[in-house]
């Protein structure tokens, strides 16, 4: 019989490898594996429950709430608020942070950003969707949590996750030693280790964006979707497209076979459309972690000094040498539309 391990026995197998306060941090991570579990249980059974649709609700960012947005969204925040390791919530679902103030949260040290639901579009037609979420510490030791320390730069990042609820559920975590992905079995009701030390191929043959904004795009990336779409044996162009529009489920993908997602700047979204503090830096760090890269272009997805919860970037992430190759193109396009002298 093969050994199982849950995601309950590594995490504590594993804490030693944490910075700080060990067992905190363990009890957090399992507190978002349960709420994890119930979101699943929901998203498996949509279409038999009265949970597909729209929640009659807009975001800050003005995007149609949908039920299963605010259902796992719900989840996520209560089952932070029973562990008491957590003082306060980013999530994309709520304009301001939400503090955690009560009795067993006094000394909480850790500050939870979370997209309790990725991929909207896809909820109601059966396709992937997931759940991303970012742990920091807290920096000042007491007193309430202030704005400024939930705006962390993702360096700063303990931990990251995402899960993907797909043909079947991962859960995949960094604590900064390397990723490691969990398989959940339904029959047991347990995540179990299925992907240990995930690596990233330093090279790939995918390339996931929206090619429907191609006319918005800048020319840097107009010019690397054509190189994608080139013949050429030696690299083995043309590359595949691949896009699901759950960027949990594209960078899933991709982060097992191979490849690059790409969301840029547009003309109609100038600043990127993904968010820095609850997709882009987890994702980022996730995928640094397996060898991989997460640009915005010219630097570091995790040296972005965020400004704002809700700020956006633009993003390329995934195999190194594929992110290597989008930067290339955006920065001879640039030089290129430079006025000379
Ligand atoms: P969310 O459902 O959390 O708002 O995120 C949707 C995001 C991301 O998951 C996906 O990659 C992207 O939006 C898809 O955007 P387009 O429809 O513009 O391609
Ligand atoms: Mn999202
Ligand atoms: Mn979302």
């Amino acid at each position: 019989m093969t050994k199982v391990t849950t995601l309950g026995q590594f995490i504590i197998e594993k804490q030693a490898d944490f910075p700080y306060a060990k067992g905190e941090l363990s009890r957090l991570l399992r507190d978002i594996g349960i709420a994890a579990k119930i979101v699943n249980r929901e998203v498996n059974k949509a279409g038999l429950v009265d949970i597909l649709g729209d929640n009659g609700t807009t975001n800050i960012q003005g995007e149609g709430q949908k039920k299963l947005d605010v259902y796992a969204d719900g989840q996520f925040i209560s089952a932070l608020r029973s562990g008491g390791e957590c003082c306060v919530v980013a999530s994309e679902e709520h304009d301001d942070c939400i503090f955690i103030e009560s009795e067993i949260s006094r000394d909480a040290k850790y500050i939870v950003c979370i997209d309790p639901l990725d991929g909207s579009s896809n909820i109601d037609v059966n396709v992937s969707v997931g759940t991303i979420f970012s742990v920091y510490r807290r920096t000042s030791k007491e007193g309430r949590v202030q704005l400024g320390e939930v705006l962390q730069k993702g360096t700063q990042q303990v931990a990251a996750g995402y899960v993907v609820y797909g043909s079947s559920t991962m859960l995949v975590y960094t604590t900064g030693k390397g990723v490691n992905g969990f398989t959940l079995d339904p029959s047991i009701g347990e995540f179990c280790l299925s992907h240990p030390n995930m690596e990233i191929p330093q090279n790939g043959t995918i390339y996931s964006i929206n090619e429907g904004n191609y006319i918005k795009f800048p020319q840097g990336l107009k010019d690397y979707i054509k190189y994608c779409q080139v013949e050429d044996q030696a690299t083995s162009r043309p590359f595949t497209s691949r896009y699901i529009g759950s960027m949990v489920a594209d960078v899933h993908r991709n982060l097992i076979k191979g490849g690059v997602f790409l969301y840029p700047t547009t003309s109609s979204h100038p600043q990127g459309k993904l968010r820095l503090m609850y997709e882009c830096n987890p994702l980022a760090f996730i995928i640094e972690q397996a060898g991989g890269k997460a640009s915005n272009g010219s630097s570091r997805i995790l040296e972005t000094p965020p400004e704002h919860l809700h700020q956006r970037t633009p993003i390329f992430i995934g195999s190194t040498q594929m992110v290597e190759k989008v930067e290339e193109f955006i920065r001879l396009a640039e030089t290129e539309t430079q006025p000379v002298g």
